[in-house]
Parts: structure tokens; sequence; C-alpha cells
């Protein structure tokens, strides 16, 4: 099942914790509507998302953001952007049958298949900020982390009925 997904609790919690972040270039894996990529415009310079779904349903401004059909950031070069975010699918899901919410076991491995890809188009010295749940394995994925040398940093957090939402800051040391 593929839809648009509406913004909710997560995209405002993500889009506050960006608040802090600016420069030159930014990249959104798996934009939604267009609700992040809009509140990113007035602070970097060139603003870009991706998503596997027709763009024809974003909310934003023409020519204010550039937006391509892609897997997360497959179609960009090594080390283009000062920041790369997102708000991946991350429930815990036998199956990923809701491309717009199942995140695969431990709600954490589609968000794992972003951060590797954010992780390339980032530049050396850019930072990743995305979110997920406590519903997921957090464990597992600070593990992945910690594997790869990251450093890890949460920078927000906002409770939602039954979970936590987390916002963590991952950068190179
Ligand atoms: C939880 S929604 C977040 C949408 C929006 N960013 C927001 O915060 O409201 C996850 C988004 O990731 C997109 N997505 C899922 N798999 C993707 C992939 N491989 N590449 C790019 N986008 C993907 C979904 O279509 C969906 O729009």
């Amino acid at each position: 099942m593929n839809r648009v997904y509406q913004p909710s609790e997560d995209t405002s919690t993500l889009a506050r914790a960006l608040r802090g972040y600016g420069g030159e270039s930014c990249l959104e894996l798996g934009f939604g509507s267009g609700a992040i990529l809009q509140a990113l415009v007035p602070r970097f310079r060139m603003v870009v998302g991706t998503d596997i779904l027709s763009v024809a349903q974003a909310a934003f401004a023409k020519g204010e953001v550039e937006v391509v059909l892609a897997d997360r950031a497959t179609c960009f070069r090594d080390m283009s952007f000062d920041l790369v975010t997102f708000n991946p699918p991350y429930l815990p899901s036998e199956n990923v049958q809701d491309t717009a919410v199942d995140g695969g076991k431990g709600g954490i491995e589609v968000p794992i298949s972003f951060l590797r890809e954010a992780l390339r188009v980032v530049k050396p010295k850019g930072k990743i900020v995305l979110l997920l749940s406590d519903e997921g394995d957090i464990e597992g994925f600070r593990e992945f982390c910690e594997s790869e040398g990251l450093v890890v940093r949460q920078v927000a957090s906002a409770g939602v009925f039954f979970e936590n939402l987390l916002v963590f800051e991952i950068s190179r040391p």
C-alpha cells in the first residue's frame, strides 16, 4: 500500500527540532506532504526532497524546493548536503506493507537503510537529523551507530499517547 502520509505529531516534533539548523543545502528523505520541506525553506539556500510517491499532492510552494521521485538518496552524489533529515517509516512490523509507516521487524530496519544513504550523501562535517519512536528497537539503533563510529545526540523528544518520539542528531567524530 502506498499513500501520502498526513502531517502528524512526529512531523511537528521533527520540524521543531530542525529550527536549530541552517546552511547551504539540505535533503529530506521521504517528504510525504512536504510539511518539513516547507519548514526548512527559510533556513537553507537549497531545499531538496525525495519520496517514492507521486509529488503531485505535496503542499509546498512551487519553486522554493526541488523534489525528486526516488528511493532515499540514491539519485544524488556522495557528500552533497550540509543536512540530511528524515521522519522514516518506523513502526515495528513483520512485513513492510504500508510504505509510509512500516519500519521492519524492530522498527529500525527501514530507518537504518535511510541512515546508510544519508551517511553517503551528507558532507563530512554535515549533520543527519532523524526521528524514531521508542516503540522500536532504539538500543539496536544506537548499537548500529556505535558500530559505524558515529556520534549520536538526542536533541528532542515528545510523548504521544503510548509512545515517545525521539529526535537524534548523527554526525561523524
Ligand atoms: C512517516 S512518513 C513521513 C512523511 C513526512 N516527512 C512527514 O514527516 O510528515 C515516511 C515517508 O517516507 C516515504 N518513503 C518510504 N520509503 C521510502 C524510500 N525508500 N525512499 C523515499 N521515501 C520513502 C513514505 O512514502 C512517506 O512519505
